[in-house]
């Protein structure tokens, strides 16, 4: 074989095309391990704690994750994929671009033509208004649904997006495949109950409003919906004359999964499914804090010739007074220039194949670490988070739904330096204070969502290790006791606890 060296010299045009055969073959060989798809070009070091500091501040915070301080958490902070994205250098560089100016700043005519881009919308066809995040989105739409009754169904709500219907009155239905909850092979369990939408617009359908559609769906497990039930959702809302939203957070996850699990899909770009999944809307509401790849964002997008208009027809400006309310000028809404400019290029990185594989893939990696090392995981794992099925983790044990056991184990792990997130009988359960009884959701899961871009390999499996020798000690895990807050909405941001 020839050296560097000789390759510059030679001239033979066989001969170096044999070199070129020679080196490709040598490295011919596939790879269990692939390169991540991007290197750091930023670290944050961590602050040495002991576990005593911890369990000082897990104390003081009441136990209650939420108010437990960031910088103690050496192990790994999965509490939100949300806003915590790692931003690229081409979105901090862009940063630098921002305009503060007060109307039709510099980015917002590209922030337009990046989101026709990216959902593949004529712009012209839409309103958008633009806010700091997503729920004050969800809160603009849901305060201009007026009338007595009124019923949105949706796969499953966020629980933020829940709170924004609830405050106006409205029944917010999930209509949920709950026969698949246990099937750990369903490679679509987000999907909305197409026969059960059906007969709600069929027998209330004046009192519906709108449909929702939650892409990849959060609270059922991070599970994605299948391009085949957003179209028939789609058929049968026109059926009904009945407009559909998207609630988009991870519409990119979401087209992931339909390029890898749904037949017909597989030779498609990312791109173009992102394209198809908003071409069966007439809105959406999305986070951009999420596959926005930026820290702070949400938009309301409501075509103009929904038939929501028919219901609502002075909506389109009902929600730019209220945006102008209480966000801003419709040309930024909740948003600096700085952050416009980093959502125009997280909009760009997100629908890539390479960014997107790394992105799930890694999901993907952490749920087999825990359900190698025996941990009741939900199978098939979601794109941005990996769930613990609590009631098994507990399964053998003395610990009741009423004992917050994901409270008490995601105590236990702040003192690892590990941050994971309760969603289950204490964040989604409610108690009557009269008859002293808490009702129960039908998910018991405690939440581990992965940040994008932002840990490695060890992280993960440290995280895995922490939450398995705790498996392994899960009969002397003491039970979450409510001190404050257990009979207050939105209790899990709120309350406090004692382990005992
Ligand atoms: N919809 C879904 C499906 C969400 O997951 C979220 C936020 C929202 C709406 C609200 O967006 O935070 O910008 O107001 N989910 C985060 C989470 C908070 O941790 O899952 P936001």
């Amino acid at each position: 074989m020839k050296n560097a060296e000789n390759i510059s010299v030679v001239t033979n045009t066989d001969s170096a095309n044999s070199f070129e055969n020679e080196v490709l073959e040598l490295v011919n060989f596939d790879t269990t391990n692939r390169p991540r798809a991007y290197a750091n070009a930023m670290v944050r070091f961590h602050h040495p704690f002991t576990t005593k500091e911890r369990l000082d501040a897990a104390v003081k915070a009441g136990w209650n994750v939420f108010q437990f301080p960031s910088e103690m958490l050496q192990g790994g902070d999965f509490l939100s994929d949300s806003g915590t994205t790692t931003m690229t250098a081409e979105q901090f560089a862009a940063m630098f671009l921002g305009d503060e100016a007060y109307g039709t700043n510099w980015g917002y005519q590209q922030l337009l033509d990046q989101m026709g881009e990216t959902f593949g919308l004529n712009t012209q066809d839409y309103e958008f208004y633009f806010f700091h995040q997503c729920r004050a989105a969800e809160h603009a739409l849901f305060s201009h649904m007026k009338g007595d009754n009124l019923i949105v169904p949706n796969n499953s709500f966020f629980d933020t997006t829940r709170a924004n219907a609830e405050a106006n009155k409205i029944d917010a239905r999930d209509l949920i495949y709950e026969d698949l909850k246990d099937d750990p092979n369903h490679p679509f369990k987000g999907n909305i109950h197409l026969e059960n939408l059906e007969k709600l617009l069929a027998g209330h359908g004046s009192r519906v409003p709108l449909a929702y559609l939650t892409i990849t769906n959060n609270t059922g497990g991070g599970q994605p919906v299948s391009m085949e039930n957003i179209k028939a959702a789609k058929k049968i809302c026109d059926k009904y004359d009945k407009p559909l939203f998207l609630d988009a957070c991870r519409f990119a996850e979401n087209a992931y999964f339909i390029q890898q699990r749904e037949e017909g899909y597989k030779d498609k770009k990312i791109a173009d499914i992102v394209r198809q999944e908003f071409a069966q809307a007439d809105g959406f509401t999305i986070s951009l804090k999420k596959d926005g790849l930026a820290n702070m964002g949400g938009v309301l997008a409501v075509r103009k010739d929904s038939s929501l208009m028919k219901r609502y027809p002075t909506l389109l400006n009902d929600l730019r007074d209220h945006q102008i309310l209480v966000e801003g000028h419709p040309t930024y809404g909740g948003l600096t220039g700085r952050d416009i400019m980093t959502i125009n290029e997280g909009l760009k990185t997100v629908t890539q194949e390479h960014y997107l594989q790394g992105r799930v893939e890694q999901v993907q990696r952490f749920g087999n670490y825990l359900h190698e090392l025996g941990i009741p995981v939900v199978r098939p794992f979601g794109g941005h988070a990996v769930y613990i099925d609590i009631d098994k983790f507990f399964e053998d044990t003395d610990m009741e739904r009423g004992d917050f056991g994901g409270i008490a184990l995601s105590g236990l792990l702040l003192l690892k330096g590990i941050r994971l997130c309760e969603l289950g009988t204490f964040a989604f359960g409610q108690y009557d204070p009269k008859t002293g009884k808490e009702t129960f959701p039908t998910h018991n899961y405690l939440r581990c969502a992965i940040p994008r871009n932002k840990y490695e390999e060890q992280d993960l499996k440290y995280a895995a290790e922490c939450i398995k020798e705790l498996y392994d000690r899960r009969h002397d895990i003491p039970k979450a006791v409510p001190t404050f807050g257990r009979d207050l909405s939105l209790r899990h941001f709120k309350a406090r606890f004692e382990l005992v």
